[in-house]
């Protein structure tokens, strides 16, 4: 009987405590598949790394509830705010689920919780300089007796000429107009007047120096996102219009007539939604949060929010709340190589795809294609079956069957093994190392890199067994098959953040007790599984795309 050491790497980088958010999606729609791949699956998979690394760690997220456009939607509809905003909570939370996105609690920013806290930290702002009053002109409907915000204005983009584009956005040519040409009421499509109102605004422009400050010493950010923050800084912030003249929102202490505006609501529902969790199971919310690592999982898109609003707004709170710690940002994922468009249906609703393929082979694909960076990555459909058939099938697949299969069938239960040899040492050395080499990819959030170790693993030990032919019985089988069932354990728990049904299934095959998750991070480089241990049922994990199926697929895509 040889025996082995552990090689253990502890990782020193990490703080017990961490709290992850991803995006608050707006409820007003199906999640798609550019949700997911951009936020909410590298933040899962963190996160369950985290707590298999001991970490004690929370992901919360909500429902981004208030806003001009889901006001728009609801009355469209015929539906109350409330009611529309709950349908979609519900709805969006129960696609998560199905995706295995796990989070600890899922709760919305209309909560009682949130708007409270919203006003408070308006208060406090206020209180120490930060917020000031001034007389605007706004678009107005007479026949609506409405102010006319954002989305209540459609015209003509002043730029592109493009017809129909919104007052706050166009789509056509990405540009936010000054003045849109043309003007119109989106509700009743009259020419609106222009009328006098009084707005807060949030001087974003005091906190220059500390958000630069702030940057600097973060060594956490990404540096390319950090150099384009940095520049717009330095090109000068403007104050920010935190008044919305409609009713759906947070009330505006002093003036409940208006509301905040959602990009001053929605992000500090990250901390009102981890108070209420943590609050409930009796802790102390702000104290874990100060000294937890905080993670802001999000898209390209937001960079701004995140890296100026956010922080600024912590900031003017006397940091009451610690600044993020992370805000890993990745890109937009295109769809056939088009931009995702729900207009022109063009994306792919999440529901929908997990009607067709498990959920581990979206988790597969989109973690392989996402680099951590804010390069846009691509949904292909024929990219997806080609990596899901000949690298998760054909590689991890085939080497849990063949090894834990012809183990089952030749041993029974796991052989002791002989005296090994160098090929043997070898693989036996690949399976103490995978830790090392994974964990601080993990770590830097470089999920594709890590997730290609366990690939790159896989293939050398089918090459390993393929080399010493167990199944011709010579000299060397048993410590071939021994050293090929421990393998498979290490990519049973290495695989458990990415692909939690799969890993699980393989554990069951194994014959081992509970859960991976149950196992720490650390026991990925042991050598677990010791002679005279019984494995269990042998199946195989995955089921083959079929060219057919990805035929319809792509048929299907921009009809419905
Ligand atoms: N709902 C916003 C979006 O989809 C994201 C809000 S993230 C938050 O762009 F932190 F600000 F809430
Ligand atoms: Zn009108």
């Amino acid at each position: 009987m040889v025996s082995f050491l552990s090689c253990a790497t502890q990782t020193h980088s990490l703080k017990p405590r961490a709290i992850i958010t991803s995006a608050l999606p707006y409820a007003n729609g199906e999640i798609h598949l550019g949700h997911v791949a951009s936020t909410y699956l590298p933040a899962d998979v963190t996160t369950r790394f985290l707590k298999m690394n001991g970490v004690e760690a929370y992901y919360v997220c909500a429902s981004d509830d208030f806003g001009t456009p889901i006001l728009i939607q609801a009355e469209k509809e015929k539906k109350t705010p409330q009611e529309y905003v709950a349908h979609w909570n519900k709805r969006d939370y129960d696609d998560f689920t199905a995706f295995d996105i796990c989070f600890d609690f899922f709760y919305r920013t209309s909560s009682p919780e949130n708007i409270q806290f919203v006003r408070y930290v308006f208060e406090k702002l206020k209180q120490n300089g930060h917020i000031y009053e001034t007389e605007i002109i706004q678009f107005y409907c007479k026949n609506d007796q409405k102010f006319l915000p954002d989305r209540y204005v459609v015209g003509v983009c002043p730029y592109c000429k493009a017809v129909d584009q919104y007052s706050d956005l166009c789509e056509k040519c990405g540009r936010v107009p000054e003045e849109i040409e043309n003007p119109k009421c989106a509700i009743c499509g009259q020419p609106p007047t222009k009328e006098k109102t009084t707005h807060y605004f949030f001087r974003l422009k005091n906190f220059g120096d500390q958000l630069t400050k702030w940057l600097e010493e973060n060594e956490h950010l990404q540096k390319d996102v950090k150099k384009y923050v940095q520049n717009w800084i330095s090109s000068g912030l403007i104050d920010w219009d935190i008044t919305r003249d409609i009713t759906w929102g947070v009330p505006i202490p002093g003036d409940e007539s208006k509301v905040f505006y959602g990009w001053f609501d929605n992000h500090l529902a990250y901390i009102s939604t981890v108070m209420k969790f943590l609050g409930d199971k009796g802790i102390d919310g702000r104290e874990f949060w100060n000294s937890a690592d905080i993670y802001h999982f999000i898209g390209k898109d937001i960079v701004y929010h995140h890296y100026l609003f956010l922080p600024a707004m912590r900031l003017g709170i006397n940091q009451e709340y610690k600044l993020p710690d992370y805000i890993p940002t990745r890109g937009h994922l295109t769809l056939q190589s088009k931009k995702i468009s729900k207009s022109r249906n063009w994306y792919i609703g999440l529901r929908d795809f997990l009607s067709h393929y498990p959920a581990d082979y979206l988790r597969y694909y989109l973690v392989s294609i996402n680099p951590y960076s804010q390069d846009d990555l691509n949904f292909d459909w024929d990219d997806f079956a080609t990596r899901i058939n000949s690298e998760l099938i054909a590689n991890v697949g085939n080497l849990v069957n063949r090894a834990l299969g012809f183990t089952k069938k030749t041993f029974g239960t796991i052989p002791e093994p002989d005296d090994l040899d160098e090929k043997d040492k070898d693989a036996e050395m690949k399976i103490k190392t995978l830790l090392s080499e994974m964990t601080p990819l993990m770590e830097q959030n470089h999920l594709d890199r890590a997730l290609k170790k366990v690939m790159e693993f896989s293939i050398y030990f089918n090459q390993y067994f393929q080399h010493k032919e167990p199944w011709k019985k010579g000299p060397g089988t048993n410590s071939c098959v021994y050293l090929s069932v421990n393998a498979v354990h290490a990519i049973a728990l290495a695989l458990s953040p990415f692909l939690p049904q799969s890993a699980q299934k393989i554990w069951v095959q194994l014959g081992m007790p509970g859960k991976t998750t149950d196992h720490p991070w650390s026991a990925i480089s042991e050598i677990a599984i010791q002679p005279g241990h019984v494995l269990g049922e042998i199946a195989p994990i995955f089921v083959r795309v079929e060219d057919a199926d990805i035929k319809a697929r792509k048929e299907e895509l921009g009809t419905k």
